[in-house]
């Protein structure tokens, strides 16, 4: 065999890879520099009156009376008569509808009242690509567009809801959640790290890769060195909520594809869960070594006094491909065993979706004629359904019929 030592004689790992992962990160911000100025916000489309209509659960006909009676805001009216409104607008349609509408048991504005929490809600799963990401940032979407004050937290240092929300973690110069769980004196308030987002009603506190460190200092800090509240790990993330819990009514909160103590401290916080599942047997697989290991981890911390206290918790599947034999076997077979733990209706697999997170857009975003029709039409009502879904298990976990 011909062995070629000298390739390898001088050979500093530690400086080499060093230097790549600096070559790499300026390329890539000039590159992104072109492609996406900084500063440059993302701007939201206008909702046709059709989608309006969806969101709000009000037919067409009684937005465009509205429109004709010179009531609620004012659409904007294509050359064709269309009528379409902005993510504000249909906010105030709801506000007019719950100030003039007949009914008195339907709210438009569906926000929280007295007597009911505030809802936080982890995607997990340590499967990567599970759909994670995916999902948390269409539910923070659909929920702020369906009337609800909504805070997004990503807590995976590789920031991918962050930059789905056009807010660029090494360029942007974020501040990620690490800052309001370190356990050094510099510790910030949460407030400090929001920052609005093109959706009304969605605020996001942005990832970075600084948030690994929380993975490393917190066994330092269990092992003595920040006594006392070191020990308390898994409430930093409840503690900073409360901060902030008079100004929301959901935090979705997208965990890392690990089960390390970001992803334990996000479900200590959380009233709810949802985990992600492709229906292939691999991924299954996995995600039974991560139920195993996480039932495992809950009830060690448990014993040192975490409690894990959720209203509900769903296994969702996602891109799926129902005329795929084998993964409709899968979901078969998840459903016999997990029965009522499954949401009834599933993600479906969508080039609409994958395509629209190329241009960093969710399917709310794009322009819908970008599409065939078919195609983000299927999407569409596999998303809403899924989403509208979870609305529903929160309005419930509100004690709302
Ligand atoms: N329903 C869908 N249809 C088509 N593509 C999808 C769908 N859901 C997710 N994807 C694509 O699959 C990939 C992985 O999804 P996503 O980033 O949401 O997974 P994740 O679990 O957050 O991954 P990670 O573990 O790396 O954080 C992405 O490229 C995304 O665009
Ligand atoms: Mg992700």
């Amino acid at each position: 065999m011909n062995m070629a030592p000298a390739l390898i004689e001088d050979l500093d790992f530690d400086r080499e890879i060093l230097e790549q992962g600096e070559l790499i990160s300026d390329k890539l911000n000039m590159l992104r520099l072109e492609q996406y100025p900084p500063n440059a916000l993302k701007r939201l489309r206008q909702f046709s009156s059709a989608e309006v209509a969806d969101f709000l659960g009000v037919t067409q006909n009684h937005i465009k009376k509205l429109h004709l009676e010179g009531k609620g805001p004012e659409p904007q009216v294509s050359g064709s008569g269309r009528r379409s409104y902005t993510a504000e607008q249909m906010m105030e349609l709801r506000q007019y509808l719950d100030k003039h509408g007949r009914s008195d048991f339907k709210k438009y504005v569906p926000q929280r009242r007295r007597g009911e929490d505030l809802q936080v809600i982890s995607v997990v799963n340590f499967k990567g690509g599970s759909g994670k990401t995916t999902t948390a940032a269409h539910l923070a979407q659909y929920l702020a567009l369906t009337g609800h004050r909504v805070l997004a937290v990503d807590l995976d240092p590789q920031a991918s809801l962050t930059a789905l929300h056009g807010i660029q973690p090494e360029l942007d110069r974020n501040l990620s959640l690490y800052e309001a769980l370190r356990y050094d004196d510099e510790r910030k308030s949460i407030k400090e790290l929001i920052r609005p987002t093109n959706f009304p009603g969605l605020d996001i506190v942005p990832a970075n890769l600084e948030l690994q460190e929380y993975e490393y200092e917190t066994p330092l800090a269990a092992s003595g060195r920040h006594q006392p509240e070191g020990k308390l790990f898994f409430t930093r993330i409840s503690q900073a909520l409360k901060e902030v819990d008079d100004r929301y009514d959901v935090v979705v909160i997208d965990c890392p594809p690990q089960l390390g103590y970001l992803t334990l401290t996000s479900l200590s916080a959380s009233t709810a869960v949802v985990i992600t599942v492709h229906p292939q047997m691999l991924d299954v697989m996995s995600m039974s070594q991560f139920l195993l290991m996480l039932g495992g981890i809950l009830e060690s911390i448990k014993a040192a006094g975490a409690s894990v206290k959720l209203k509900w918790f769903r296994y969702l599947v996602t891109r799926y491909e129902p005329t795929d034999q084998p993964q409709a076997q899968m979901v078969g077979f998840l459903q016999a065993l997990f029965n009522k733990r499954m949401l009834t209706h599933q993600m479906l697999k969508s080039t609409a979706i994958s395509d629209a997170g190329i241009t960093k857009q969710t399917l709310y975003e794009v322009e819908k004629s970008q599409f065939t029709r078919s195609t983000y039409e299927r999407a569409l009502e596999s998303l809403n359904a899924v989403n509208g879904e979870i609305a529903s298990l929160i309005h419930s976990a509100w004690g709302r019929k």
